[in-house]
């Protein structure tokens, strides 16, 4: 899909679709009442017959209306003027693509972009558009037979802009949408991608891949299980002996701002590319969405394929911690004692709580860059599904600021988060008889916090935030599949830090 900025006369536009919103109570929007007055009535005559009633998603598609260049005019209900806001936007953004892909249209042009919207400029209301439409096209197709996969003739939308002073923020818009959508699209493919295929070394061989095409900017490092051997990474080393994949930790150091790495923003993804639970078992009951227990690298891994396109100006690391999570004769038990990395022992109560034990190490590990920021993002814990829903991640963290900047990012994007406690007293539920802690809680609540607690015991010296996306990084039932989140969330954060926020 290509995408483009339109800013001439409506009259001579001469395209095979114009797409314009209409309100409740017969009221037009300013681009549906223009295309009234140049159709001499045409629109309003739809309207008072009561053909259109304008709610929310309800449509009228209309052909060869009367001194219109244009080969269809959709109209779109968009409910009472007064109620429009960002939700009813996204839906009929997303009909929109809906009535338009069941035309035969290889264009489109856009006028619902215009629509007030309280505290939202252009830059935004592109950027949702192409979010929405990159939600409603993507498709995972890669082991389907020819016959089952279904294609669409649309191929370019035009956003049509009134005012010139927009038109810098309808290109940014574009130039950063698209990039974004793409990287999206990496992220979900890899998260989608069968735990056969995707394993630590397709991982790797991706960020490998990575280096092709790009300059000196960028360099990646491969560390591999002798290496994590040789560094004492024996918590993250011991989740992956029962399987006969090798762990691989793969560094994707970006740097944008040409001086040295140190003062980095280092981004952590947890990378279990099949969480089985190990030798603690999990049921079988959708056993086969543990694929995505590496949804967390998989966000890395986009935002860096985003963050290099993008070119921004900063210094980041990411860093995508594969492993894979089996039983065997080499598994790690219930029962046994690690030395971490950081020199503190675990015992492992559970060896399904494995993905704090990859982190903590690597949580340790990146003291050597001596980072500014540090933030991991991980489908850790069911209890923050249960917590927080499949719409709301989880965040916890040590510093208020970071939390406030994640919170705005958060705000702008619609990519929610919510942020939970980090408290001493929790603190104290993962004692063990054996060891300096157990690597799960002697409670069974707040299984969030007491996972978060968990990786504090390593963070000592950098701020630092934890992103639990359990429940947002994929949706179960009939649409199965990634969702991407919360790369929005994450490049917002690091756009505003670049002082490319033009969201307001
Ligand atoms: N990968 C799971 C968490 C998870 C659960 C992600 C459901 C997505 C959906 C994690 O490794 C895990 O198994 N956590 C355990 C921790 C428990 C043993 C303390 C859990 O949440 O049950
Ligand atoms: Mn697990
Ligand atoms: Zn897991």
């Amino acid at each position: 899909m290509k995408f483009h900025i339109n800013y001439f006369n409506v009259e001579q536009l001469k395209k095979e679709c114009l797409v314009v919103g209409v309100f409740e109570n017969k009221k037009l929007s300013i681009a549906a009442k223009y295309l009234d007055e140049i159709s001499k009535g045409c629109i309003n005559k739809y309207i008072l017959s009561g053909e259109l009633e304008g709610k929310v998603n309800q449509f009228l598609l209309l052909y060869n209306v009367p001194h219109i260049f244009s080969d269809r005019v959709l109209l779109i209900g968009c409910g009472k003027e007064s109620d429009f806001n960002e939700d009813i936007y996204r839906k009929i953004l997303l009909k929109t693509m809906y009535v338009l892909n069941s035309t035969s249209a290889t264009e489109a042009v856009l006028f619902i972009n215009n629509l007030f919207i309280d505290n939202k400029n252009m830059y935004w209301k592109i950027r949702v558009a192409l979010e929405v439409i990159e939600k409603f096209s993507y498709q995972f197709n890669y082991f389907k037979s020819i016959y089952k996969i279904k294609r669409s003739t649309l191929h370019n939308i035009f956003f049509n802009i009134y005012q010139k002073s927009d038109i810098f923020f309808g290109e940014m818009a574009i130039q950063h949408g698209v990039i974004i959508n793409q990287g999206i699209k990496e992220t979900k493919d890899l998260a989608n991608l069968p735990p056969n295929i995707c394993t630590p070394n397709y991982l790797k061989l991706k960020v490998k891949n990575l280096e092709q095409n790009s300059d000196s900017k960028l360099s990646i490092e491969i560390v591999d299980e002798k290496l994590l051997n040789m560094l004492g990474m024996n918590a993250y080393l011991a989740v992956s002996k029962g399987s006969k994949n090798k762990p691989y930790m793969s560094l994707i150091k970006y740097n944008g701002l040409n001086n040295n790495m140190f003062q980095s923003i280092i981004l952590i993804g947890k990378g279990v590319t099949f969480d089985s639970g190990g030798l603690s078992i999990k049921s079988s009951k959708c056993m086969d969405e543990m694929k995505y227990d590496m949804s967390g690298a998989a966000v890395v891994y986009g935002i860096m394929y985003i963050v290099i396109k993008l070119k921004l100006p900063l210094n980041i690391i990411g860093i995508l911690a594969s492993c894979e999570n089996m039983p065997g004769g080499g598994a790690f038990r219930p029962g046994d004692i690690i030395k971490t990395m950081s020199g503190a022992t675990v015992e492992v109560l559970d060896t399904d709580a494995e993905g704090r034990l990859i982190l903590c190490d690597i949580l340790t590990y990146v003291e050597r860059f001596q980072p500014s920021i540090v933030i991991d993002i991980a489908t850790l814990t069911g209890a923050c599904v249960t917590a927080l829903g499949n719409s709301i991640s989880g965040l916890f963290s040590n510093c208020n600021l970071l939390v406030k900047d994640i919170i705005k990012a958060s705000k702008q994007t619609g990519d929610t988060v919510w942020q939970l406690p980090i408290f001493d007293k929790y603190k104290d539920t993962l004692h063990s008889n054996f060891a300096d802690l157990a690597n799960i809680s002697n409670t069974k609540s707040a299984g969030a916090i007491t996972a978060a607690c968990f990786l504090s015991h390593f963070v000592k010296k950098y701020y630092w935030a934890h992103i639990d996306i359990a429940g947002t990084s994929w949706v179960s039932g009939k649409n199965k599949g990634s969702t991407g989140r919360p790369i929005l969330l994450l490049i917002q954060f690091l756009l505003n830090k670049s002082g490319l926020n033009f969201y307001s």
